[in-house]
């Protein structure tokens, strides 16, 4: 079968490569998947260099997240052969087959294709993870999501929306603005350069943010400190900026928010019954059209390098979604 392997670590992707692989071979307690669609994530890329906190050791191939029809099952795991479903575990998306535990798998939301669900998963689960669960987010709430053209950020605009907070979006690409607009339909696209705290609070006339949902880290970060309503949170979410940003402790004491760290896949792992809930609410929201996943682009996964390289040159509104086997 086609697989995207790494087998060396590198900042170019010249350790990635396509490779022909045998069928993996299902251990019990795993489903074996045909995979139709996957969807790259920036711990993808980061994972190729590995920059990434989980580091597999290469070779391995590649991919957090798919979606496709169930091939091989146990007969006691809930999964029978055709049944549509999505979900991942880290490595091994990127293939025409996956081998994956039962508990990593849910079955796709009805009426939904397989690029939309493999671009839904990880984006949304994160989204759902960090504004409801950790934040408990409310309508009419202000929620300030960064990044807001990758997978993650847009995900978070339209959830937030769709739960009735009013919705300004950041992106560092002034190119973007109209894309994101589109997409998201935020009250506001800002850009996320310099002093942006006085058109926030100018927007939410002087409210600031209730929340802030940050995936970019670094400069976007430290003015995100100056964004928060007092009792607001400011999510950590991701570095994709290349910086780790620091707090002073007494800026969240004064202003009187709380900077909240989000670990999705952590939370689900740590406690599975709400893992399984927020896949429930995902899929119902996503069953009712009031969730859609954005997709920039779906490509073979032979021109994967194509789609790496639109990530890692911040190009995307939305997720790549590649096919295998083509
Ligand atoms: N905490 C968790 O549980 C969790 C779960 C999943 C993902 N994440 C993290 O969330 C972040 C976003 O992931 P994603 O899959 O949504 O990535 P993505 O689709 O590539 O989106 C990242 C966005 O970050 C912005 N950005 C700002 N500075 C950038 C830079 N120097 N290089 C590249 N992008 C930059 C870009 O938006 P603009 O061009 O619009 O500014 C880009 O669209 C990553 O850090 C990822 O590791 C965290």
């Amino acid at each position: 079968m086609q697989a995207l392997r790494v087998e060396r670590l590198s900042g170019d992707l010249s350790g990635v490569t396509l490779a022909d692989l045998p069928l993996p071979v299902r251990a019990a307690g795993e489903v074996l998947v045909r995979v139709r669609a996957a969807s790259l994530n920036f711990p993808d890329l980061l994972m190729t260099q590995g920059g990434y906190q989980f580091k597999p050791d290469v070779p391995f191939t590649s991919g957090l997240e798919f979606a496709g029809e169930v091939v091989e099952a146990d007969p006691d795991s809930g999964f029978t052969p055709g049944t549509r479903v999505m979900g991942g575990n880290k490595t091994g998306a990127f293939a025409e087959f996956a081998c994956v535990a039962a508990d990593k798998l849910s079955p796709m939301p009805h009426g939904m294709d397989f690029p939309a669900a493999a671009a839904m998963g990880a984006a949304y689960s994160t989204a759902y993870t960090g504004l409801v669960e950790l934040c408990g987010v409310q309508p009419g709430q202000w929620v300030l999501v960064h990044g807001a053209s990758g997978g993650v950020g847009l995900a978070a605009c339209d959830l937030a929306r769709a739960l009735g907070a009013r919705v300004i979006a950041t992106t560092g690409s002034p190119a973007k603005r109209d894309r994101i607009a589109a997409l998201a339909q935020p009250e506001a696209v800002i850009l996320a350069e310099g002093r942006f705290r006085d058109q926030v609070a100018d927007i939410t006339g002087g409210a600031l943010a209730d929340i802030v949902f940050d995936p970019v880290g670094g400069d976007v970060f430290d003015e995100s400190t100056r964004c928060v309503a007092f009792g607001g949170k400011l999510v950590v979410v991701g570095f994709t900026s290349g910086r780790i940003a620091e707090v002073s402790t007494n800026i969240p004491l004064i202003k009187g928010f709380s900077v909240v760290g989000l670990r999705a896949g952590e939370y689900a792992r740590r406690f599975p019954e709400r893992g399984r809930a927020i896949q429930k609410a995902i899929t119902a929201l996503a069953e009712a059209g009031r969730i859609t996943p954005a997709i920039d682009r779906t490509l073979p996964l032979s021109r994967w390098d194509e789609g790496f390289e639109a990530m890692a040159g911040r190009e995307l509104v939305g997720k790549m979604v590649f096919v295998p086997g083509v």
